[in-house]
């Protein structure tokens, strides 16, 4: 924790004094309202004040227990000498809201930006733990470059049904395809429900929620202890106290969120999502996160840096465990000490401490949860980025969640032009198609579902699945849930509906993937490709908006490749206001 040496900063250096510490009428009116709820005058005499950013929302039940947790910051902020002002943002759910909460996540991080800029916070406290609530938190904090500690909200306990384990999402990919294919009664479906999700908490499988919360600890933002602690274990009160304490030396340590996620936190975190089996919807929100505080990242990084690193943890949706395991086996310390060799062991985190220093005494209680890296458990399974004349900017694999049969396969295309052709197709017992096929789906990108949905992993047909296939190659420009898994290419640059080569793939043409060559072909010559012309009379799933964000996301969203940012969205304006306010 912090040095006892370390200055303090005077009030007059305070950005929160440029409005509660003026004698004037504006200072009366800044102060005036704030006291109504009871503070005392004191709390504005040049303390540090702490933005508690919470994402709260019962339409985010992932985030329902936030207001306990924005408490214990409080408490720490308090114990710390600061004053804490807690206020809301936009909150992502991701199974209630539609088209999808991707379409959101960039709208929310404007919220978050504007709001810290706009008020008088010296530091801010991050509550994230839905999986786009962490990105968009981050994104928006980023931008404004204040003293920013990160708190997840931590993983559910695990599910259990029947004597099994039962991993959020992962199960229910699994037991949908087992209804889909009469294997399982729609009652014990039902009753699955409850057994599955049983307390406070996100995803409690290595997803998108688990990965992310794992990335903020990896980036430095988050303390040690910040992926893995369930939600409803008393240790993530603890670790949340002890973020509000240090949010408030922060603000003395001047240690602002840039001198946190330099290019070197952003490579450990990389490394961290391979070690991990993290899923691929990190690889689009790392690269945003970067480009908000001037990183410059790309997704041959994410193959450069981590492609040949292997997974260690054997969690859902890889593998068999869930992260209440990954918690008492010691949680990410472990994995990071494991690929110590490969880190910036330098890096400074929020802590005040380096990455070196956080996981040095970390200790392993489960090898067979976190496996050793010279025994892992799958070798080479960082994420794969495939280029080739389908897609010319990038698509992304993970191949630790796909069959090793499948990653070199030639196949012939079977062709959905979008979402609701696929749905209307995929169970008609008439399709041409088999297990030797690869199923292509289009228009599911940041412009064309619009807000790239998680549909990249599409479900299998019936006949298929009755006949034990539990897999085959599938290829989209939309992006794939972290809890599901299979032969999936993912993210394909330039989406179909900017006009990328996915557009003019037919039924009956042949695909060739090579994911060892790192290569997806469209077995087409160049005069075929240049000859064929995009299917533009079934492209449109949906009306084209014509009003309100949905407009501004679909005119400004740039491609998965460059992290499905706004265009004027990307890089920073600083914690400076425009102009007074009156
Ligand atoms: Fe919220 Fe999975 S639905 S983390």
């Amino acid at each position: 924790m912090t040095d006892p040496q370390t200055p303090r900063k005077k009030p007059e250096e305070l950005r929160s004094q440029q409005w509660f510490g003026r004698q004037d009428r504006d200072g009366f009116a800044y102060r005036s309202w704030v006291k109504g709820k009871g503070i005392p005058h004191d709390q504005f005499d040049g303390r540090p004040v702490i933005g508690i950013c919470n994402t709260f929302s019962e339409l985010t039940p992932c985030n329902s227990h936030f207001r306990t947790i924005a408490e214990q910051v409080k408490i720490g902020v308090y114990e710390a000498g600061g004053f804490p002002l807690e206020f809301p943002v936009m909150s992502l759910g991701e199974t209630l809201m539609r088209p999808t909460a991707m379409l959101y996540r960039n709208l929310a991080s404007m919220d978050v930006e504007e709001s810290i800029r706009a008020n008088p916070v010296d530091g801010v406290v991050l509550l994230m733990g839905c999986d786009k609530t962490t990105p968009s938190l981050v994104m928006g904090a980023a931008s404004v470059d204040l003293p920013t500690v990160g708190v997840s909200g931590g993983p559910m306990l695990s599910g259990k049904w029947r004597g099994k384990e039962l991993g959020s999402g992962t199960g229910v990919w699994s037991m949908s395809e087992q209804v889909r294919a009469g294997t399982l009664k729609l009652a014990d479906f039902f009753e699955a429900e409850s057994c599955m999700h049983r307390s406070h908490g996100h995803c409690m499988t290595m997803g998108t929620a688990s990965t992310m919360a794992s990335m903020v600890e990896a980036l430095g933002i988050g303390l040690p202890g910040n992926a893995a602690y369930p939600a409803v274990d008393g240790r993530r009160n603890v670790l949340a106290r002890m973020a509000g304490r240090r949010a408030v030396e922060m603000v003395h340590e001047d240690l602002t969120l840039s001198k946190i996620l330099t290019r070197e936190a952003f490579e450990n975190a990389i490394k961290t999502l391979a070690a991990i089996g993290g899923s691929t919807n990190a690889v689009i929100h790392l690269i945003a996160m970067a480009g908000r505080i001037g990183v410059k990242l790309t997704i041959d990084d994410f193959d450069r840096l981590a492609s040949e690193l292997p997974c260690l943890v054997n969690l859902q949706p890889s593998g068999k465990y869930l992260m209440e395991d990954f918690c008492y086996a010691g949680g990410l310390p472990v994995v990071m000490k494991e690929i110590a060799g490969h880190l910036h062991l330098g890096a400074i985190t929020a802590n005040g401490r380096t990455i070196g220093e956080n996981i040095a005494d970390a200790e392993n209680f489960g090898t067979d949860v976190i496996m050793p890296l010279a025994a892992p458990f799958k070798e080479k399974a960082g994420i794969a980025v495939l280029r080739g004349n389908l897609s010319p900017r990038g698509a992304v694999i993970k191949p630790s969640a796909a069959t090793p049969a499948l990653m070199v396969h030639t196949g012939r295309a079977v062709v959905f032009e979008n979402i609701e052709d696929f749905h209307a197709r995929i169970d008609d017992e008439n399709l041409d198609i088999d297990e030797h096929c690869v199923m292509v789906l289009k228009n599911c990108g940041p412009k064309g579902y619009p807000g790239m949905a998680e549909v990249g992993n599409m479900p299998l047909p019936p006949k298929v699945l009755r006949r034990g296939i539990t897999d085959m190659v599938r290829i989209s420009d939309a992006r794939m849930s972290g809890t599901a898994y299979g032969t999936v290419v993912l993210h394909t640059s330039p989406e179909a509906a900017a006009g990328g080569p996915l557009a003019i793939v037919q039924t009956g043409d042949w695909i060739i993937l090579d994911v060892p060559a790192r290569r997806i072909t469209l077995d087409l010559t160049q005069q075929e490709l240049n000859s064929r012309t995009p299917n533009t009379a079934t492209t449109d799933g949906y009306a084209k908006p014509t009003r309100g964000w949905e407009k501004l996301y679909v005119d400004h969203v740039t491609g998965a490749d460059t992290g499905a940012d706004l265009d004027f969205l990307q890089g920073s304006s600083g914690d400076r206001v425009s102009r007074e306010s009156h």
